[in-house]
């Protein structure tokens, strides 16, 4: 059994930590391969709760190797303050295995996240200001700091003067801020070497070892399908690819590699920060789903934007990842509603669209066309196997599987690890 991807169908938040933590038991490996602590993956395991960030969720399974791979963002203070945490709670974090290639987010990229966010005003993407896009830019840009940078002082040196080259004179010029001197932040880099250094490694090469010895490699994705820099709804995204093929590049493992390609997808919709939704509820069942869903941004803690459930972006979810499977999450929240209306596809300038429009401007002007399907009242948290769930719960989940076109092998009726109806089996 090779490689499996497990990523977010939606505008993210719809349940990968536990559905990663629930892989995790059959795993050898839980790879993140994109992102960085903009992230907030909750696993609940008994009455504990923990709140991962950058971190794997598989560092929660003792038996699991947690990787952070290329592709992703590290600050090291916040993963330094999530490893504390985790050791203070008893968790044994010290199989984490960290490329050496990955991009350090720098407390320059900090500022400068904040500030565009503050000058760009109501036009602002509503990001989380952990420094995210602007490190992504200085990758992409060519001046980025990488982890292995961290182990030659006179190349980070050259390197973060270089970054804050052109930097500065924004900061000084264009924002109003005072200029960041590069030996100050030399020096703070340098105090994060040591530590970070057992942890360090070709996680390219290893995790292509391990895929030559049949062991299973699990990628956990951050954020979402719909804030995937290429196929998300641009500009209102994070700035890289959440997306399948995002594992690749983000870990070094060939494509030919993964078998099994996972979406969660939430049995509603939430968003959080700016950007179109077309089935946005501005009334009392949004902010109902916002309350039973307890959909508050665990990074944040901003109010998550709550809506219906639509089918539209799950079929895109499907193509643009190449879904296998879907693992839908908290049908819980819904039970109590009369009937649920379900987004089928778009009205768009008077015109019925089936598929997601590529256009931002179709996308801004899609007025969802809703099919309403019966509710149900039953306690469903209980529930252990499909047949357990009432008729119209089972009917619900069976129309949002011919809507989204990938069978649905999990479903999720409460936060807790055992709080799973598990329809197909995702490791075989
Ligand atoms: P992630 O970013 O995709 O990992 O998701 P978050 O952790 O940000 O948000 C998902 C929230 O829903 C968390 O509070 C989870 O504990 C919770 N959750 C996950 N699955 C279920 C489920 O099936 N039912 C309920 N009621 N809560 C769930
Ligand atoms: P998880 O992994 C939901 C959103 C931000 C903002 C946009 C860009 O928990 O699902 P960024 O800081 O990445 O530059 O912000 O992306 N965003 C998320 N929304 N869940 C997340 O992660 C998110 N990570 C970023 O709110 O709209
Ligand atoms: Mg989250």
């Amino acid at each position: 059994m090779p490689a499996l991807v497990l990523l977010g169908a939606q505008w993210g938040d719809e349940g990968k930590g536990k559905a990663t933590d629930l892989l995790g038991g059959s795993v050898d490996y839980v790879v993140r391969y994109q992102g960085g602590n903009n992230a907030g993956h909750t696993v609940v395991v008994g009455d504990q709760k923990y709140a991962l960030h950058l971190l794997p969720s598989g560092i929660l399974t003792p038996e699991c190797t947690p990787v952070i791979g290329n592709g992703v963002v590290v600050d090291p203070s916040v993963l330094f303050s999530e490893l504390n945490g985790l050791n203070e709670r008893g968790v044994d974090t010290s199989k984490l295995l960290i490329s050496g290639n990955a991009h350090i987010i720098t407390p320059y990229n900090v500022t400068v996240d904040k500030v565009t966010e503050r000058f760009l005003g109501k036009r602002k993407i509503g990001t989380t200001g952990r420094g995210i896009g602007p490190t992504y830019a200085d990758k992409i840009n060519r001046v980025g700091i990488r982890v292995q940078d961290l182990y030659d002082e006179s190349i980070l040196t050259q390197k973060v003067e270089a970054a804050l080259d052109g930097k500065n004179q924004l900061l000084t010029k264009v924002f109003n801020r005072r200029a960041i001197e590069a030996g100050q932040v030399v020096e703070e880099l340098l105090t994060y070497a040591e530590r970070l250094r057992p942890y360090v490694a070709d996680t390219v090469l290893v995790l292509n070892k391990a895929l030559d010895e049949n062991k299973v490699v699990l990628f956990e994705g951050g954020q979402g399908t719909l804030l995937d820099i290429d196929h998300g709804t641009y500009p209102f995204v994070t700035s890289s690819n959440p997306t399948a093929g995002g594992a690749c590049t983000g870990a070094g493992v060939g494509p030919t590699k993964i078998s099994r390609v996972i979406g969660i997808l939430k049995a509603y919709t939430t968003r959080v920060g700016s950007g179109p939704f077309p089935t946005e509820l501005f009334d009392a069942d949004g902010d109902a789903l916002r309350r039973i869903g307890g959909e508050r941004g665990v990074t944040t803690g901003r109010d998550r934007r709550c809506g219906w459930f639509d089918a539209v972006i799950a079929r895109y979810a499907t193509r643009v990842n190449g879904l296998t499977d879907f693992f839908l999450t908290k049908l819980d929240v819904l039970t109590g509603w009369d009937e649920i209306p379900v987004c089928v596809a778009y009205e768009i300038d008077g015109k019925r669209v089936e598929e997601l429009p590529y256009s931002q401007t179709d996308f801004h002007h899609a007025k969802p066309i809703y099919e309403t399907l019966p509710g149900w009242s039953e306690d469903i948290t209980k529930a252990k196997s499909f047949s357990d769930l009432p008729k119209n719960a089972q009917a619900y989940v069976r129309a949002l599987e011919d809507m989204s076109g990938a069978p649905i092998s999990a479903i999720g009726v409460g936060p807790g690890r055992d709080e799973t109806i598990e329809i197909n089996s995702f490791i075989s």
